[in-house]
């Protein structure tokens, strides 16, 4: 490496330095150091002209690259101390009065959102925090090696099934879909509805961040009936994010992909923080991607015994957390198993 080409790589230090400790990060590409060396091109000789400004354009791309990168992610937040509170090692952990106790916000908001399904006439049915690869997948028209089986990596046991296949711990709710369709198959013939709840604990192999934990919990819906339709989907959650943020919204849906419904939608609603003219929470885009949900997949309903030719129905599947942060403009996901006081006095 020649003097000149020295000098980029010194000005690269200097310059990778001084970007981490930038507020305004694009004005690296204003630094002096940059334009010294642009300018020292004319007076290089010939041959290394070329390989000097390749060199130069590669350290600008670089820092471009990483102003993006910030660009990008200028939502996330500092990671927060998720350790646990107390020295669970001591003898006699010093617990608090039990009068001074109160129920955990999820839980509290969980108990809010099944009231609003009650009234619309939903039983609720707890999940279960290990499964078979069976109600996880096969049931839900994922058969073995569907490639989407890999959305929902997750933990498993060494212990396996008859089938040789691990345990899982369900990465969502509708682990559940099969054996509610089972159960309350009955109402069908009495010419009523099948509406069920089903709010629970997941868990998913995820890299954790503001907004993503391993452990969280969601609510699936499984409506069946004769003519049941799509509008009717619509409604319902439309409905429930009215009553539950307390204020008319918007919804808007888009057609997405699930093996277990057929069509399927992501659905949004306007952001009920800025009314549609853009904030940090919604992106700036005005909405908010809140769940999956579709039209269930006649299969999934076959895998019930349940005839596709004669019933139809929805089903949903939505996160709790997601939807409390937005009610309570909660930053961070990870507050909520941090076990801190000062988060959880709050509620
Ligand atoms: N289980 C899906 C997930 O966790 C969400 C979902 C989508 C549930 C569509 C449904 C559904 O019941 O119909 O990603």
């Amino acid at each position: 490496m020649s003097y000149q080409h020295e000098d980029i790589a010194r000005a690269a230090e200097v310059l990778r330095t001084r970007l981490q400790t930038l507020d305004d990060k694009a004005a690296i590409m204003r630094a002096p150091e940059l334009g010294a060396l642009y300018a020292q091109i004319r007076t290089l000789p010939n041959e290394v002209k070329s390989s000097f400004g390749r060199e130069l354009n590669e350290l600008k791309s670089e820092l471009q690259a990483a102003v993006d990168a910030a660009a990008d992610s200028a939502v996330e937040l500092p990671p927060i101390d998720v350790t646990a509170p107390m020295d669970v090692n001591t003898a006699r952990p010093s617990l608090l009065p039990n009068q001074q106790g109160s129920v955990h916000p999820l839980m509290h908001e969980m108990e809010r959102i099944a009231h609003i399904f009650n009234r619309m006439g939903y039983v609720v049915e707890e999940s279960r925090e290990l499964d078979d690869q069976y109600h996880m997948f096969e049931t839900l028209n994922f058969p073995k090696g569907h490639p989407a089986r890999d959305d929902y990596d997750t933990f498993m046991t060494v212990e396996t099934d008859k089938e040789g296949d691990p345990f899982i711990a369900p990465a969502h709710t509708s682990t559940m879909q099969n054996r509610v369709l089972r159960k309350y198959a009955a109402n069908l013939e009495k010419g009523e509805p099948i509406a069920v709840l089903v709010p629970d604990r997941v868990f998913r192999n995820e890299d954790l961040d503001a907004r993503h934990e391993h452990t969280f919990y969601q609510f699936e819906g499984v409506y069946v009936n004769k003519g049941v339709h799509a509008g009717m989907l619509i409604a319902t959650l439309q409905t429930f994010l009215e009553e539950y943020y307390g204020k008319q919204l918007e919804v808007r849906v888009n057609p997405f992909y699930f093996p277990f419904t057929e069509p399927s939608f992501e659905f949004a609603l306007s952001c009920p923080f800025c009314e549609k003219t853009g904030c940090h929470i919604c992106s700036q885009s005005g909405w908010i991607e809140l769940l999956g949900c579709g039209m269930i997949h006649p299969n999934v309903l076959r895998a019930a015994d349940i005839d596709p030719a004669v019933y139809t129905g929805f089903a949903w599947g939505s996160g709790v957390e997601r939807l409390v942060m937005m009610k309570y403009g909660v930053e961070d996901i990870r507050h909520f198993e941090s076990a801190k006081l000062d988060f959880l006095e709050q509620f």
